[in-house]
């Protein structure tokens, strides 16, 4: 049901333009060459550049947008609702990496995309595929970044939304539908709650419903980070990949990226191992890793500042899990006092002002490396799935 393109003949046109070519460890010179091509976005391909390039490596990279829709082989084949969303740069982290003993640490910066989350990848994806079916009005549970995320590209397409969010969401994600001019629907309940009222109420009122993984187009979009990373270390995979896990969809939607290059000959079994991280006060997946379980129970009275991680039980729970087991990962949780800190830490050594979401994966790493989970030379991505700037009151909080 999820893959409505051809793979194989995806596989021939990518191939021409991104691979395959070298199939070794990552290594830090690929996070230059995002600079490189990130800079080309900022001043257009010059003609020298352009004929350098395909002359020097045979293929059209260079003259794909810079966003996810250069994937277009692997994404819906409709007429794409984009705000330029993906693409994001994978900084190099030596400050950082240096105080966690780490020498190859990066971090790719997804608080830069539109309505600044890595939501956005999934719910151009999503309106896209809406929009061609002719759905007439959008709906969606979600902790806040997603409807932010639908209420803009629902705008750009010119589809009415309804977003269903807690009360205690973020007063920016609120503020931000509002903008869009969604209809926002606050509950009192976690998104559980949110997911059951759309469910209800969706046949009566002609809603077509775009909650992760019951609509399958999200995930599609996701997994551009995946193709990305790939390329972004010249035809390689780090060794580790830490993200935050709440639906889950994120860590999902890569590991269907790595199988698809792999099915497209583009790199081999390896996979980088998947440490899923979750907030102390909302941990259904390590729980249910570190009890060995093939699916996670109900998260009782989850707690969390972190509001992406506020799932107390992710739909796809069973994937996650095996994506981490076949992936030889692991799952850990950071406490919301963690996360602050090593949010602090991210934004004094690096620079970059992360989403609570964001700041556990340097938790995750801290632990890991500290516990020799991850050696000092292995190369670590640190996903920051969203940008500080939404999470006011939570760094007022954090900061006093
Ligand atoms: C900033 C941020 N990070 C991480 C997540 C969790 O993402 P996923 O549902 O793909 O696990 C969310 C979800 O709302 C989020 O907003």
């Amino acid at each position: 049901m999820l893959a409505r393109y051809d793979l194989a003949k995806a596989a021939k046109t990518l191939s021409l333009a991104f691979g395959p070519r070298r199939n070794g460890r990552a290594a830090p010179s690929g996070a230059q060459r995002m600079d490189k091509a990130g800079s080309f976005g900022l001043t257009g391909p010059q003609d020298a550049d352009r004929a350098a390039l395909s002359g020097a490596q045979g293929n059209d990279q260079a003259l794909r947008p810079l966003s996810m829709w250069r994937y277009a082989e692997v994404l819906p084949g409709d007429e794409p609702v984009t705000l330029s969303e993906g693409m994001t740069p994978i900084l190099i982290a030596d400050r950082l990496g240096a105080k966690l003993g780490l020498r190859a640490l990066y971090v790719k910066d997804e608080g830069l995309n539109p309505t600044g989350s890595f939501k956005a990848r999934g719910l151009s994806a999503a309106v896209t595929r809406a929009r061609a079916l002719g759905a007439k009005a959008l709906a969606t549970p979600t902790a806040g970044n997603a409807g932010g995320a639908l209420a803009a590209y629902a705008a750009k397409a010119g589809i009415p939304a309804v977003i269903v969010m807690p009360a205690g969401t973020p007063h920016a994600n609120v503020q931000e539908c509002m903008a869009f001019g969604a209809d926002v629907r606050k509950l009192d309940g976690l998104i559980s709650d949110c997911g059951k009222y759309v469910a209800e109420h969706k046949e009566r009122e002609g809603w077509f419903e775009v909650t992760t993984l019951k609509e399958p187009y999200r995930i599609e979009g996701k997994k551009t980070m995946g193709y990305e990373l790939w390329e972004q270390f010249g035809g390689a995979l780090p060794d580790v990949i830490i993200y935050p896990t709440g639906g889950g969809v994120g860590l999902v939607g890569m590991c269907k990226a790595f199988d698809e290059m792999q099915e497209m000959g583009w790199i081999g079994g390896a996979r980088p191992r998947m440490v899923s991280v979750q907030a102390a006060g909302c941990a259904p997946i390590v729980r249910a890793f570190e009890a060995g379980a093939k699916a996670s129970e109900f998260f009782e009275n989850a707690a969390t500042l972190a509001s992406g991680l506020r799932v107390p039980k992710a739909i796809g729970d069973f994937i996650i899990l095996n994506d981490i087991a076949t992936t030889h990962g692991t799952a850990i949780a950071a406490t919301d006092e963690e996360m602050f800190a090593a949010g602090r830490e991210l934004a004094r050594l690096e620079g970059i002002f992360a989403a609570p979401e964001g700041a556990a994966t340097v938790v995750a790493a801290q632990k890991l490396a500290a516990r020799g989970w991850i050696k000092p030379e292995e190369s670590v991505v640190l996903f920051n799935t969203g940008t500080g700037y939404k999470y006011s009151e939570a760094w007022d909080q954090a900061l006093k």
